[in-house]
């Protein structure tokens, strides 16, 4: 008999074009052309996908959305580069300028200004998927870590931003925002002095933020958010429940990406890019009168997403209220997956039945304490008055601060034992709590903080000047 010749292994260029054209190379144009497209597009994707993972309210495809706005703002950003002087009071005539005889310059103004504050909670609201589907836990704890640092850079890019149509509503939420920064012990001077290029927001600062804003910021966004897709698929696709994953491999249905998984992605993008433009065409962003350093608004607020912090420090000493309370929960959320290591529950919305319960009982908890609490802290408790010999720190800081967590740390013990629960829904239950408190606390900022700071009906709000 005669002996075959062993094939040579076929190489990744060969592979590549059998998967996507296994009937030959395309001979046409448009063959070739298609060729192209599809082959970057499996760069990203691999070439088949179960079809659970297509589901999309399993997603919701938060993190697609999160991608097409860093697209839209990238793109968007550049343009509006064009037709701006990072220089006061230059910057705020550019953007009069823009809004008024640029062609579509407002539009571009507007769709940047949305998709930057809609990112915001598109990234929150991703980090809340991955987190109650356990989709944090071993391999993908890089992941989460990465995703963490680009939420970060996202809203450093948000609020360099902020200050750059230099603005009344620039120029004071910004000042309000760094104030924060010279209660970071020991080098909170020189580094507010770093930042702000001076003692207080001026032209320096503008041209800092404007420095960061277009260069580092998002070219580490840009980068981390490549590595944050490759790992995806590194990490073995999306999560998705054991008896949907891999593990019964025999009753797992694949499709393939091209055209399943891709015309479904393409729709979504195009329905938000035309929601996001016919959102854009009617609602501007805001603009007030050129900054002016003398003339400070009542109330004095800083941007929408640091208003929980804001309120925080009408509770506390500074240093607990900006730095010690968000240091602490910066740092919980970065070691999440390290708290909670079981693989039972991943891909499984809040983990179990009674995790579900337990989640709307830590969410219900919340919604009704916090803003008892800021009522109490602001008409009936008042520490530093009863203890006048006690240190602030002390009285306004150590003192309300355990105020707040005793109660939490005995409602996990109650939890653990009346439920039974276990370190993965204790940990939902904490987790859930914290956040729905940030989130009363940011809205309670928002819209029942009136001049002087003062708590108010939003329907009774006096009109700030
Ligand atoms: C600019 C911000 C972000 C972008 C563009 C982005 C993009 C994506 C995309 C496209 C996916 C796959 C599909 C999906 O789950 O929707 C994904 C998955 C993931 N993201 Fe993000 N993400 C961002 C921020 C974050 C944040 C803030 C976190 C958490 C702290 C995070 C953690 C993860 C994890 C762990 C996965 C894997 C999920 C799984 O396998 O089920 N990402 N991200
Ligand atoms: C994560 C990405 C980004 C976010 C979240 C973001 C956010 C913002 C925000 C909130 C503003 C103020 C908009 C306003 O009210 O007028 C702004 C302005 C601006 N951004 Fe970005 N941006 C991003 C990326 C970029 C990039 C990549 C560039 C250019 C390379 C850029 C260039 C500009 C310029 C020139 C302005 C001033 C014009 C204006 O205020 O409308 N941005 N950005």
């Amino acid at each position: 008999m005669e002996e075959q010749t062993p094939q040579p292994e076929p190489s990744i260029f060969e592979r590549m074009r059998n998967r996507l054209s296994p009937e030959g190379l395309p001979t046409d144009d448009r063959g070739r052309m298609r060729m192209v497209v599809d082959s970057l597009i499996l760069h990203i994707h691999p070439s088949k996908v179960e079809v659970s993972t297509l589901k999309w309210t399993y997603t919701w495809g938060l993190g697609g959305l999160a991608g097409l706005l860093m697209a839209i703002l990238g793109i968007t950003g550049i343009i509006l580069l064009n037709n701006y002087t990072p220089a006061a009071p230059q910057a705020y005539f550019d953007i009069l300028e823009l809004n008024s005889n640029v062609w579509f310059g407002e539009l571009i103004r507007n769709l940047h200004h949305w998709s930057a504050n809609l990112l915001i909670v598109v990234a929150v609201l991703h980090l809340i998927r991955v987190f109650v589907t356990g989709a944090y836990r071993p391999p993908r704890e890089l992941n989460w870590l990465i995703g963490v640092a680009m939420l970060l850079l996202v809203v450093g890019a948000n609020f360099t931003g902020y200050l750059l149509p230099w603005d009344q509503l620039a120029f004071w939420a910004i000042t309000v925002g760094t104030s924060i920064i010279s209660y970071v012990p020991l080098v909170g001077g020189w580094l507010s002095n770093l930042i702000l290029g001076g003692p207080e927001v001026g032209a320096n600062t503008l041209l800092n933020f404007y420095s960061m804003h277009i260069s580092f910021i998002p070219l580490a966004i840009f980068g981390l958010m490549s590595y944050h897709f490759w790992r995806v698929r590194k990490d073995g696709g999306l999560t998705r429940p054991k008896s949907a994953s891999q593990t019964e491999d025999a009753k797992v249905e694949r499709v393939t990406t091209i055209p399943h998984l891709v015309h479904k992605e393409m729709i979504f993008a195009l329905a938000w890019t035309a929601a996001l433009l016919l959102f854009s065409m009617f609602v501007p962003a805001p603009l007030e009168g050129i900054a002016n350093p003398a003339l400070s608004p009542n109330p004095a607020k800083a941007p929408w997403y640091f208003l929980g912090l804001q309120e925080l420090l009408l509770h506390f000493h500074p240093l607990v209220g900006a730095i010690v309370i968000p240091s602490l929960v910066i740092i919980g959320i970065f070691l999440l997956p390290f708290f909670d290591l079981s693989l039972e529950s991943v891909g499984v919305y809040f983990r179990s039945a009674r995790g579900r319960s337990l989640t709307l009982l830590s969410a219900g908890l919340a919604l009704i304490a916090t803003p008892i609490w800021v009522l109490l802290d602001e008409f009936v408790l008042n520490w530093t008055e009863w203890l006048p010999t006690w240190n602030s720190l002390l009285s306004n800081g150590l003192i309300p601060l355990v105020v707040i967590l005793l109660p939490l740390i005995l409602l996990d013990e109650w939890v653990a034992k009346r439920f039974k629960a276990d370190t993965e829904e204790r940990v939902l239950f904490i987790a859930t709590y914290i956040f729905t408190a940030f989130i009363v606390l940011t809205l309670i900022g928002i819209y029942f903080r009136g001049p002087g700071m003062n708590l108010y009906l939003p329907w009774n709000m006096p009109t700030s000047h």
